[in-house]
């Protein structure tokens, strides 16, 4: 099987995947690393790891679903069985998105459905929650807004900063958006009529 994996930025997300498919927990292929930032980091883990990559730059494409339909072109060449956002900072167009419906898995650092969007820890701390995590989910048109498929919850201490937050809820990512990628891999998950279903049970 083949996936695509879109990124903006680190990577880190990314080089989780990549270890668990060459160690082989994943029974799959990282086909090619789209990217939309050229300064990505996640694109030199990818070159390293002899993944292709692809940019696509948004002032080369008329509009954003133009930009969309060639993403969406260059995946469906590929073939891929699964599409992975792992940072990719820009919203996918409505039409991309029902074009490979219950294909596109994305990765949003906060409890869904709390703290939707950018900003997600500025927002926790000034709530004043006692926890935060991340949460792995089916991307639909709205925004972090897909059947959430699995959290991790981690706790927020008296005096915690932002990046002392961050660095624990990014711990779990890597434990968890493998994993998720692995249940799909193997056939085990899927999104039906806007819900998701692990070994055929609502999750
Ligand atoms: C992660 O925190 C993820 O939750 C969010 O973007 C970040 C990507 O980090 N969607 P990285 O590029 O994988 O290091």
């Amino acid at each position: 099987k083949k996936i695509v994996v879109l990124i903006s930025g680190t990577g880190t997300n990314l080089q989780a995947l990549i270890d668990a498919c060459a160690a082989g927990r994943i029974n799959a292929r990282l086909a090619a690393v789209i990217s939309n930032q050229a300064s990505a980091l996640g694109l030199e883990r990818a070159k390293t790891a002899q993944i292709p990559t692809a940019l696509f730059i948004r002032r080369d494409f008329a509009d954003h679903a133009a930009m969309d339909q060639a993403i969406g072109d260059y995946i469906e060449k590929i073939g891929a069985d699964l599409i992975v956002l792992a940072g990719y900072m820009k919203i996918l167009s409505e039409g991309f998105v029902t074009r490979f419906a219950g294909k596109i898995l994305n990765i949003h650092p906060s409890l869904l459905p709390k703290y939707k969007g950018l900003n997600t820890y500025q927002q926790v701390l000034d709530a004043g929650d006692s926890e935060h995590g991340a949460s792995v989910h089916f991307v639909t048109p709205e925004l972090d807004g897909g059947a959430v498929i699995l959290q991790a919850k981690v706790p927020i201490f008296p005096g915690d900063d932002i990046s002392d937050i961050e660095a624990r809820v990014k711990t779990q990512e890597l434990q968890i958006y493998p994993l998720v990628v692995k249940w799909f891999i193997d056939g085990r998950l899927q999104e039906i009529q806007g819900k998701a279903y692990l070994d055929g049970k609502l999750l």
